[in-house]
C-alpha cells in the first residue's frame, strides 16, 4: 500500500507504465543486513574493499556497507551495457574506471542485478588481470533465466522471476532508481512503441 502511493506520488509514471511492488523496502534492508554478516563472516579481519558498479548498484553498496563491521573501503567503476529499453544491446563498455588500484585487496564487487551476466563477465576478466587477493561478487538481484554468460555471484540477495524491474537503484531510462523498494515495471502499448522506435 505505502509502496504503490509512493510510486504514485514520487514522480509522474511514464505513459501507459505501472510498477508493482515485489521486495519491500524492509525485506531488501533485512536481507542485505544478512548479506553484510556473510560477507564479514568470510574475511574476518580483514580490510574489505567494495567496488560499486554506477549507477544502479550504488543503493546496495551504501546499505551493504553501513551492516559490516570493521574497515571497508569503496570505490566506482561504471560501464555502460543498456540503451533506453529494456533490451541489452549486449555490448559492454567501460565509462569510468576505478580511482586506485585494487592488486593485493580483497575485492567484493556490488552489483545491483545480474541478468544476462555480460557485465560482471566483463568486469570480472578486467579485475582479475590486476591481481586481487580475493575477488568476490555480490549482487542484490540475481534473474537466472536470462544468463548467457557463465557467471556466478558469491552472495546474492533475492532470486527474481524474469521481469524487468526498477527502483532501489535500477532505473528504466534512468528513472525510478529512487523508489525505495524493487518493483516490476509494466509498460503500456504506448510507451512500447516508443521503445521499440
Ligand atoms: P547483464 O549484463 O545483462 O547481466 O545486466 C546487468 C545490468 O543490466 C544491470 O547492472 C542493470 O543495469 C541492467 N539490468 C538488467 N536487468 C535489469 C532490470 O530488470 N531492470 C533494470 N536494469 C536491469
Ligand atoms: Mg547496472
Amino acid at each position: 500500500m505505502a509502496e504503490a502511493i509512493a510510486a504514485k506520488k514520487g514522480s509522474k509514471l511514464g505513459q501507459g507504465e505501472s510498477i508493482r511492488s515485489l521486495i519491500s523496502a524492509g525485506r531488501l534492508l533485512k536481507r542485505i543486513r544478512a548479506l553484510a554478516k556473510e560477507i564479514r563472516r568470510d574475511f574476518p579481519g580483514e580490510r574489505l574493499h567494495l567496488v560499486s558498479v554506477l549507477k544502479g548498484g550504488v543503493f546496495f553498496l551504501t546499505d551493504l556497507a553501513r551492516s559490516i563491521p570493521g574497515e571497508v573501503s569503496f570505490d566506482f567503476i561504471a560501464v555502460s551495457s543498456y540503451g533506453q529499453n529494456t533490451h541489452s544491446s549486449g555490448q559492454v563498455r567501460l565509462t569510468r574506471d576505478l580511482d586506485s588500484s585494487i592488486e593485493g585487496r580483497t575485492v567484493i564487487v556490488v552489483e545491483d542485478i545480474l541478468d544476462t551476466g555480460m557485465t560482471l563477465q566483463y568486469l570480472l576478466r578486467l579485475f582479475q588481470q590486476r591481481k586481487p587477493k580475493h575477488l568476490r561478487v555480490a549482487v542484490l538481484l540475481d534473474k537466472p533465466e536470462r544468463r548467457i554468460s557463465a557467471v556466478r555471484a558469491d552472495y546474492i540477495g533475492f532470486t527474481i522471476p524474469n521481469e524487468f524491474v526498477v527502483g532501489y537503484g535500477l532505473d528504466y531510462a534512468e528513472r525510478y532508481r529512487n523508489l525505495p523498494y524493487v518493483g516490476i515495471l509494466t509498460l503500456g502499448t504506448a510507451a512500447k512503441r516508443e521503445s521499440a522506435e
